[in-house]
């Protein structure tokens, strides 16, 4: 095979979306589509691509990274233009005996696969270009492929260009394409914008490739999903549809079982081990990893979060960049927010909100608390409703309970506050000052019994 060039079209501002936003920096299952686009081309060259970008190319070049290089366009003059803009790096690269793939930015469905077929039909066949085509029912707004008698591929036609006849090809070009490099760009040098939309249109090189020898070839994909141009929000849709339906079922090729798939969104970099089962209506989202055998409870909602082995998650559980070690429950209706780390075999309950807490080894908070920038040691026992006061009003401090300590029901620790190892606090106190190892700290008021005052006032309310 030759060395294949990988070009990636991202400069247009993509209208039909009707967003602020360029349209190849729009997110389907969790990433911007152009992240699928520079995962194929990483896959079928050992180049990085070249992406032509324009509008918004700071946000563009921001994302993409050092995963390309970039050639500007800066006025959207045609898909065709596009490409010319990229010439001179190409040329600094060796355009001889050089195959150029063409992406389009907004087109992140296709399988590797499929393009390395499109490659190489385009090496047997000797042909100067070779368009990937699809079938449609409805061919809508695409570049309707006309072919010869013979079947050969003769030209490409733009929907805005076409006449009824035209129109009525069922057969359309996916907008991905091999080309001879050298061709290529002598063709392109030849282009003219005299048609509807007053552009260079790169599928007008088909159809100069057809008249010369090598000729034009065209490989016609089987799912059509995998041409899919994202121009709309309704095609978005359809991208993330397929894309959390790949996920799905590569994970249950890979032991996760599902109680209810069509009810789940999971994204893109979401990892999860085998023997792991996913109720329904959960949400996983980010890069959250989750461990092998665990219980990711109805409605739990996950943001760039680190589960390790047999973790629960009860119903409702909602964490953001949280870690949770092995063996460990969660829930119901708890919520885990930045900076948690849960040790092995911690218990969180119900109602337990934590900030920028640490819980050590078996610690316990298992009902109605809030646990944040805390220090939590090993196997701590948390009472109901007990409040690590952190906020004063301009700053926030920490709470620090070491080891074995006992926090009595109702309790509100007064951060700065340190409480010692093994120490008990006595349910409804509000602590303010430390306290040392393996005491008893109280500070509620002291109790009064008036026997017999319940008895009076039923008797006076009697009479
Ligand atoms: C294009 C094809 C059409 C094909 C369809 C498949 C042309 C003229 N038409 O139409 O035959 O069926 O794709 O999806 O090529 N871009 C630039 N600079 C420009 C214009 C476009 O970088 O000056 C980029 C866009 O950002 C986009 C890609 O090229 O990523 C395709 O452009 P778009 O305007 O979406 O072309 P379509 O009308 O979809
Ligand atoms: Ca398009």
């Amino acid at each position: 095979m030759p060395r294949t060039e990988v070009l990636i079209l991202a400069a247009g501002l993509g209208t039909r979306m009707k967003s602020d936003l360029i349209k190849v920096l729009h997110e389907a299952a969790g990433c911007p589509i152009i992240d699928y686009v520079l995962d194929l081309a990483h896959q079928v060259s050992e180049t990085d691509p070249i992406v032509v970008v324009g509008h918004q190319r700071d946000k563009v070049q921001g994302r993409c990274g050092n995963r390309a290089v970039y050639a500007v366009q800066d006025q959207q003059l045609g898909t065709g233009h596009a490409v010319l803009q990229a010439e001179s790096l190409l040329r600094e690269r060796e355009l001889e005996g050089t195959s150029i793939l063409v992406l389009s930015g907004d087109v992140p469905l296709t399988r590797p696969e499929t393009l390395h077929a499109l490659l190489e039909a385009h090496e047997r066949e000797g042909a100067l270009a070779t368009v990937l085509t699809m079938k449609l029912d409805d061919p809508a707004m695409y570049g309707r492929i006309v072919r010869n008698p013979d079947g050969g591929i003769s030209k490409i036609v733009e929907a805005k260009d076409a006449d009824a006849g035209t129109l009525a090809i069922d057969e359309v070009n996916a907008g991905i394409y091999v080309f001879d490099g050298e061709f290529l760009f002598d063709a392109l040098h030849r282009t003219s914008s005299d048609n509807a939309q007053g552009e260079y249109y790169l599928p007008d090189v088909v159809a100069m490739a057809a008249e010369q020898p090598g000729g034009a070839a065209a490989v016609v994909v089987d799912d059509p999903i995998e041409a899919l141009g994202v121009n709309s929000r309704e095609d978005l849709w359809r991208v993330e549809r397929e894309l959390r339906r790949r996920k799905i079922a590569e994970l249950m090729v890979a032991g996760v079982t599902f109680r209810d798939p069509e009810s789940v969104i999971i994204d893109h970099p979401v990892r999860i081990g085998p023997d792991t089962i996913i109720y329904n209506g959960v949400c996983l989202e980010g890069a959250t990893t989750i461990g092998r055998q665990c219980t990711i409870g109805p409605g739990s909602h996950l943001e760039s979060c680190v589960l390790g082995d047999r973790v629960t998650l009860k119903a409702g559980t909602v964490a953001s960049e949280a870690t949770i070690e092995a063996d460990a429950t969660i829930g119901p209706y708890a919520h885990l927010r930045p900076g948690t780390v849960v040790a092995e075999s911690v218990k969180i309950g119900n109602f337990v909100e934590t900030k920028k807490a640490i819980f050590g080894k078996g610690a316990k908070a298992s009902h109605l608390s809030y646990i944040g920038d805390a220090e939590v040691g090993e196997g701590v026992n948390i009472g109901a409703g007990t409040i690590t006061c952190n906020y004063d009003g301009k700053s926030k401090h920490k709470t620090i309970i070491e080891d074995g300590a006992f926090i009595g029901s109702d309790s509100q620790l007064v951060a700065p506050v340190r409480i010692g190892q093994n120490s008990y606090v006595g349910a409804g106190s509000t602590i303010t000052k430390d306290v040392p190892p393996d005491s008893l700290a109280l500070s509620r008021a002291g109790q009064r019994n008036i026997e017999g005052w319940a008895k009076r006032k039923r008797e006076e309310d009697d009479q």
